[in-house]
């Protein structure tokens, strides 16, 4: 989703802020542009439709040379794709801006400006955002307060950076929603929605907190908090690696990732098992004693995280605790009847989700034992606002589509199922056996990822199709529902889940010979029943296209694919029926030609509700 970069140098910025756009790419965007204050004192502006790429080509035609800089990704909010709505948005040739967020009360503020007698060259409502720091300055404030002032007026949440050619060694940044971090280094200051991009000059950086407001001048800078008190925020060191992202031997960084699965679930794993025991300290200091006091468990996600929230459902509820699982932009404007001893579980990737942010701060509002983020980043705001964190250590997952943080979050989720089975009368010797199936994941990752081959076979049946059907049963109905967005996000074949025995209740009128139906059909207690449902599909002349167990009897047949998961205990089943799956989708969206690491319209780290 939109990101900023933003730079105060004692050289030239451009470089700076074009290699942070590039690290910011992976979050979703549709536009890019750039302002920089050039050697006379003008702001001098360079926007595009499409990729970072496009930008730097407008950048070599024509290239901005200066000191003090912001640019931005643009994910559409209000307003279409198109180069006028693209940031920075500049007011009176002398003040530019950039925003991430939504401001709410933009119509409003719209309707006085024009009153005063502003033009707009937009419809977003970032540029009513300049024109009010505009009639603020206007009034004799200084840059810093006019900033503090506008904050106070627009309802939403956003983050902003603004330059103005009257100071060409000074940026003013502001923080009220989605994340924003300063950067120093001994006489140069810089800032940026997340630290990818800050890593390349600094791996220094301060979190702004909600209401703070940023003055940068070279190495000086000033935070206010909303009241206009100068405050420090706490200077952190990130762990992770300034490299950027390289593909290797791979296409797409989805390929990568999904390759990279056995090795980041080893990692999520490293120093979280001693023996034949789940070591409680993974999840943080203290894990022992709010698990200890919880007695139900409400796990709140998005997307790709919620399904990872289904999934932990079956193994918290198969260990005796009691568990719900929330979509968390609904869970955030629900009224809850609230329950004493209840562990709020966060699954998150990006750790940066507004819905899910919100979310917690609601769960916590209504009063938990405590509150636990799993999650991939560790500089992210979950993990500053949960008591607990479990981080997944998977590494930096580029493509949109999330795949190895899935796994990894799965894998965390199965040990927090043990580390409360302790506490359910569950013996060590259960205990023991699951952790004997955990750590045989990488190698049953391994082998799923052998499939790989006859998985692009069977694609090409999918790409002439508009819709797919997913059908799984139990703990792997999430599964499946987790293959229908892959498939949808990727290719944009329209693609639903249905718990298999939901079929005869409506679906079922949507099959004949051309919908193909994809099910996961692992040998557990629920087989044969999974049986009888594809049985019901092929009577109506459905295509199956079946991963399963070879000792679930599934047979091909001329209307029957089957391609055979190695046995996998039922325990550790849904993580490793995940991987033909993300295949699947993945070379479906080879032959469908998309652009599999950005798809359209989405964005990676979702800032805005
Ligand atoms: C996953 O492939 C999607 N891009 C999306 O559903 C994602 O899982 C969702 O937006 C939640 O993101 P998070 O894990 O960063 O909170």
């Amino acid at each position: 989703m939109c990101g900023i970069v933003g730079a105060v140098r004692n050289s030239d910025a451009s470089g700076f802020l074009l290699e942070g756009l590039r690290r910011l790419e992976y979050r979703g965007y549709d536009s890019a542009g750039v302002v920089i204050i050039n050697q006379d004192g003008d702001l001098e502006r360079a926007r595009t439709v499409g990729k970072v790429a496009e930008l730097e080509h407008a950048l070599n035609q024509a290239p901005l040379m200066g000191m003090t800089g912001i640019a931005h990704t643009r994910w559409a909010t209000h307003g279409g794709v198109t180069e006028p709505n693209a940031h920075p948005h500049i007011c009176n040739g002398t003040l530019a801006l950039v925003c991430n967020g939504i401001v709410e009360n933009h119509e409003t503020l719209r309707q006085k400006q024009h009153e005063a007698g502003l033009a707009f060259t937009s419809q977003t409502d970032t540029e009513v955002v300049v024109h009010q720091v505009y009639l603020h300055l206007q009034k004799g404030l200084d840059l810093a307060d006019a900033v503090r002032a506008t904050m106070k007026e627009l309802e939403g949440s956003f983050a902003l950076a603004v330059v103005h050619a009257g100071e060409p060694d000074r940026l003013v940044a502001a923080r009220q929603g989605p994340p924003l971090l300063l950067g120093r280094t001994d006489d140069e200051s810089f800032i940026a929605s997340d630290i990818n991009a800050l890593l390349p000059v600094t791996r220094q950086y301060q979190v702004l907190e909600n209401g703070d407001v940023v003055d940068l001048r070279g190495a000086n800078c000033l935070i206010k908090d909303r009241t206009g008190v100068v405050v420090d925020r706490l200077v952190r060191t990130s762990s992770q690696s300034g490299d950027s992202a390289d593909l290797g031997e791979y296409r797409h960084f989805m390929q990568k990732e999904i390759h990279e699965q056995p090795r980041a679930v080893a990692d999520t794993l490293e120093g979280r098992l001693r023996g034949d025991q789940v070591l409680e300290d993974s999840f943080g200091r203290e894990a022992t004693r709010i698990f200890d006091a919880t007695r139900q468990v409400c796990i709140i996600a998005c997307g790709t995280s919620y399904h990872a929230g289904l999934v932990a459902r079956h193994w918290l509820e198969y260990v005796g605790v009691p568990c719900e699982v929330e979509v968390a932009s609904e869970y955030r404007y629900r009224r809850h009847a609230s329950r004493e001893g209840t562990l709020v579980v966060t699954i998150s990737q990006s750790g940066e989700t507004a819905d899910t942010l919100a979310a917690l701060e609601e769960a916590k509002r209504q009063g938990v034992a405590g509150s636990l983020v799993v999650c991939n980043v560790p500089e992210s705001s979950l993990v500053r606002e949960s008591d607990l964190a479990f981080m997944t250590h998977c590494g930096p997952e580029i493509g949109v589509a999330s795949t190895k943080t899935f796994v990894s979050a799965m894998t965390g989720l199965l040990l927090l199922a043990l580390a409360l089975s302790r506490r359910r009368g569950f013996d060590s010797g259960f205990e023991a056996h699951v952790v004997h199936q955990i750590r045989t994941l990488p190698a049953a990752l391994e082998s799923a990822l052998g499939m790989e081959t006859a998985i692009a076979n069977m694609a090409q049946a999918f790409g002439d199709k508009q819709n797919a059907l997913f059908l799984g049963r139990g703990a792997h109905f999430p599964i499946a529902m987790e293959g229908a967005l892959k498939l949808k996000e990727i290719s944009y074949i329209h693609a639903e889940a249905y718990a298999a025995g939901e079929l005869k209740h409506g679906p079922l009128a949507l099959v004949d010979e051309r919908m193909p139906v994809v099910a996961v059909a692992p040998n557990d207690l629920l087989i044969e029943k999974l049986k009888s449902n594809l049985e019901e599909v092929r009577a109506r002349g459905g295509r199956l296209y079946l991963f399963a167990d070879p000792a679930s009897g599934l047979i091909e047949s001329e209307d029957v694919q089957v391609l055979h998961v190695a046995p996998v205990d039922s325990a550790i089943a849904p993580i490793i029926y995940t991987v033909p799956l993300q295949l699947l989708s993945y070379h479906v969206a080879l032959i469908k030609g998309t652009d599999v690491d950005k798809p359209r319209n989405l964005a990676k780290s979702v800032t805005v509700e």
